[in-house]
């Protein structure tokens, strides 16, 4: 019922009284002010006028259950949720989760994660209370070969869902005062040429058939000191704007655009119906690159993405080559990017 309260207080634009409430849901006053007690004590101001009702002034940065659910908007993406104050990887829970028979689109969202972990087997820090970390369970029906792509499909929705909510947060994002938020190939999210979010994909598949896909992300959000080894390469939401950015909304935005941009990847299978908007965002676009593959390293020029994720680059010789995520990595010559 909870999800419910807050869904009508955030709907209605002046006050709503106990006793609509308890109408609405067929509950006693005394169980509505109850619930009214347990979001001030978690932190929305809720006001609480005699005679008029109630009135939510402000959310705070709260992540629970109830808040997600009341900010969802999509008709699959983060419709069922697993929320942890503490796990050890939302990754390792969607996989054991898809492999119990959730349903597509199954989110898990943590707090804290006490095993999370990055790309190339790196951990990744997960503390309490400054950032997101979830991981989505995706079941498309498409060859095995294709699923190195969805990763691209959530690096769009992630920067687009950030972008999106920044606005609707008042805190800057497009046209306002943070400089645009893009894309590292294949899917590092950067904001003022530093690592803002990453995306880690894992597969559970047969040789020709896709059991289900996990994909997880981990955004700073209002984390303000990071390890030594990245705390040059690495930025906050917090401190990229100097203000507290709520978390909930943004994870809803993102599955917003997860559904539509994966909706679009399915009638092509594969990144042509994104391409534009993945490339705009794309900072490595014109850029001086080094290409470091298992055989060699060698200095390019980032040109775009092909419809099938891979990246183009144009040697010094003038030779075009088109690089594979899974094969190479990417990093600008002078820095990250
Ligand atoms: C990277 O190395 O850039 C990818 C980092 C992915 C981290 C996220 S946090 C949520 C999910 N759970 C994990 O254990 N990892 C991913």
């Amino acid at each position: 019922m909870k999800t419910e309260i807050l869904k009508l207080l955030r709907e209605t634009d002046g006050y709503v009284s106990g006793q609509q409430i308890s109408e609405r849901f067929g509950v006693s006053r005394t169980a509505v002010w109850k619930v009214i007690r347990q979001l001030q004590e978690e932190g929305y101001q809720v006001e609480a006028v005699r005679n008029r009702g109630y009135h939510i002034v402000d959310s705070p940065d709260v992540m629970t259950k109830e808040e997600l659910d009341s900010l969802m908007k999509t008709k699959w993406a983060g419709r069922n949720i697993l929320y942890y104050d503490v796990t050890d990887s939302t990754n390792l829970r969607i996989r054991q989760a898809g492999d119990e028979g959730a349903p597509h689109g199954t989110l898990a969202v943590a707090d804290r994660q006490t095993a999370g972990r990055g790309r190339r087997g790196r951990a990744w820090e997960s503390p309490a209370g400054s950032s997101i970390y979830m991981s989505v369970l995706l079941r498309p029906e498409i060859s095995p070969f294709k699923a190195s792509m969805l990763t691209l499909v959530m690096a769009c929705s992630v920067a687009e869902g950030i972008e999106k909510s920044l606005r609707d947060q008042k805190t800057g994002g497009a046209g306002g005062t943070l400089p645009p938020i893009q894309i590292k190939w294949p899917n590092d999210i950067v904001l003022n040429g530093k690592k803002l979010a990453g995306i880690l994909t894992e597969m559970s598949a047969q040789v020709d058939y896709i059991n289900h896909v996990t994909v997880g992300v981990g955004i700073n959000v209002n984390i303000t000191e990071f390890p030594e080894e990245i705390s040059r390469t690495a930025t906050s939401l917090h401190l990229e704007c100097g203000c507290t950015i709520r978390r909930s909304p943004i994870i809803a935005s993102i599955m917003e655009r997860l559904e539509e941009n994966y909706e679009t990847f399915l009638q092509t299978e594969d990144l042509t119906g994104l391409m534009d908007r993945y490339s705009a965002m794309l900072v490595n676009r014109g850029r001086d690159v080094q290409v470091i593959g298992g055989k060699e390293t060698y200095q390019a020029h980032a040109l775009g993405i092909t419809p099938i994720g891979e990246l183009v680059v144009r040697r010094a010789d003038g030779r075009e080559e088109k690089i594979n995520a899974g094969e190479v990595s990417v990093r600008g010559v002078y820095g990250y990017v």
